[in-house]
C-alpha cells in the first residue's frame, strides 16, 4: 500500500494526513474484496525497515494500527474474516500487542476471508528466523516443514501480488510466497486506490495463464 506520503504532500498536507487516507482505502477495499472470490488478502503495513523512518512518523502509524483495530473489530467479527498479524510483534507497544491478540484470539474460528495484516514484516527476516528455528531439526528440511516454521503457517503462495505508488519493486515482502505471484504495478496513490482499480488488477490477473514451469 504505497504512495500515502506523496498522497499527502500533493495536498500540502503532513504525511500522517496520508496514512489516516489510506487506512480508509483499506477498510473500503477490504468490503469489496468480498464481492470476489477472495479467501486470502494480505497488506503490507509496515515493513522492518520502516522503523528507520522519523520517531513521529513510526509513533502516528502505531497508534493508527491501534485506531484501525478499535474501529474495525467489530466489522471483522461480523462479516467472519479471520484476522492474521504477519510480522514480529515483539517490538510493538504492549498495548497494540494485546489487541493484536484478542482480534487475533477473536477471529480464529472465522473462514470467510482471511485477512493478514502484514506489520513489522520483513521476508528477508521471516526465512533467517525459519532456518534458526529448525537448525537443530536432524530430518531433512522439506518445502512443507520450512512453510510451517514461517510467521504463520497456513498462508497460501500469492496468485496476485499488487503495489501501488509506481514503484516496480517487492521490497522484502513475502519473497518465497510470491515465487508464482502474477505481479501488477499501478502508478495510482494508495489512498486514491478504488474498486476501478481493484477490478483492473483482477482482470490483468484473469486475463494470464499460469503455468507454473509448465508448457500448458
Ligand atoms: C506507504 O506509504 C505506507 C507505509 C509504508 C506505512 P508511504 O509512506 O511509503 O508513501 P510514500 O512512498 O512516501 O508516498
Ligand atoms: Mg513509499
Amino acid at each position: 500500500m504505497d504512495g500515502n506520503g506523496r498522497w499527502a504532500k500533493n495536498r500540502d498536507k503532513p504525511r500522517h494526513v496520508g496514512h489516516e487516507a489510506g487506512l480508509k482505502t483499506l477498510t473500503k477495499i477490504i468490503k469489496h474484496i468480498f464481492n470476489y472470490r477472495i479467501s486470502h488478502f494480505s497488506v503490507y503495513a509496515f515493513s522492518s525497515e520502516n522503523w528507520l523512518r522519523p520517531q513521529s512518523e513510526v509513533k502516528n502509524l502505531l497508534m493508527l494500527f491501534e485506531k484501525a483495530i478499535d474501529d474495525n473489530f467489530t466489522f471483522l467479527i461480523e462479516n467472519k474474516i479471520c484476522f492474521h498479524l504477519l510480522g514480529n510483534i515483539s517490538k510493538f507497544p504492549k498495548s497494540l500487542q494485546k489487541k493484536i491478540e484478542d482480534l487475533t484470539n477473536q477471529t480464529r474460528q472465522y473462514n470467510k476471508l482471511h485477512f493478514y495484516l502484514a506489520a513489522n514484516y520483513g521476508s528477508r527476516e521471516e526465512l533467517l528466523s525459519a532456518s534458526n528455528n529448525l537448525k537443530m531439526q536432524q530430518k531433512k528440511i522439506t518445502e512443507s516443514i520450512f512453510k510451517n516454521a514461517f510467521y504463520v503457517s497456513n498462508l497460501p503462495d500469492v496468485d496476485l501480488l499488487i503495489r501501488t505508488g509506481g514503484e516496480t519493486r517487492l521490497s522484502n515482502f513475502l519473497l518465497w510466497q510470491s515465487a508464482y505471484a502474477e505481479l501488477y504495478f499501478t502508478k495510482v496513490l494508495w489512498p486514491d486506490f478504488n474498486k476501478k482499480n481493484l477490478d483492473n488488477a483482477l482482470n490483468f490477473f484473469n486475463k494470464k495463464v499460469r503455468k507454473f514451469g509448465k508448457i500448458t
